[in-house]
């Protein structure tokens, strides 16, 4: 009764959204990567920096060499998923800042001139926009599969260069057979919120 938005909506991006472990083999294009991240960043950053960068890894040569960094059990389904992305954070975010931040142009260089503050609010952005960006591609019909078991190192040096972070590898597409494990409990309201 307190949500505004659809129930159906509700669905599609929360109760019914899962974790997908398999795949079929339909294609997720660009066309639908477009509309996912042209929806999902309007979502907040700091400063609206904006630090989160994507890697779509779609040819097979580029899939092998991902695959060789995910962990074990990670492997099968980054091989086989329809489209795999690496999402980063932009640790020199703060070059576009003037442009993104117009009303407060100095804020590049009085709160982000030093290397690790940039890193720090590099890496808490950019992952707030990998969230947005997994309920992006469940409102886009598809479901998501974030890893972190994976050698973070190795995907920076394969893909990346020193002024990016990995933070996830993503498969995305149709869920496949058996594509979950039973649903897992969340914490209640009464375990997680607090009032002070
Ligand atoms: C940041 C992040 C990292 C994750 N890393 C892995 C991973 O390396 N391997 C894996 O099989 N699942 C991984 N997961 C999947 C989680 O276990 C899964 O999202 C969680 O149990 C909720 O599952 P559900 O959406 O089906 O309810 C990861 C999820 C997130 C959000």
């Amino acid at each position: 009764m307190s949500l505004v938005l659809d129930p159906a909506a509700q669905d599609l991006l929360f109760r019914e959204a899962r974790t997908a472990n398999t795949f079929t083999d339909e294609p997720v294009t660009d066309e639908q990567v477009q509309a996912i991240y042209d929806l999902v960043k309007y979502g907040p950053t700091a400063f609206n920096q904006s630090p989160l960068r994507i890697t779509l890894v779609r040819s097979p040569e580029a899939r092998e060499r991902l695959v060789q960094h995910m962990a074990e059990g990670n492997r099968p389904k980054t091989a086989t998923a329809p489209l795999v992305a690496i999402l980063s954070a932009d640790n020199e975010f703060h070059d576009e800042l003037p442009e993104l931040f117009p009303h407060f142009p100095q804020a590049k260089d009085a709160f982000f001139s030093e290397r690790p503050v940039r890193e720090g609010s590099a890496t808490l952005n950019a992952a707030l926009q990998a969230a947005y960006f997994i309920v992006g591609v469940r409102a886009a019909g598809l479901a998501a599969g974030p890893m972190t078991g994976l050698d973070f190192e190795g995907v920076r040096k394969e893909f990346l260069d020193d002024d990016h972070t990995p933070l996830m590898v993503v498969n995305i597409g149709r869920p496949g057979p058996d594509a979950w494990f039973p649903r897992s409990p969340r914490l209640s309201y009464e375990q997680v919120v607090t009032t002070v």
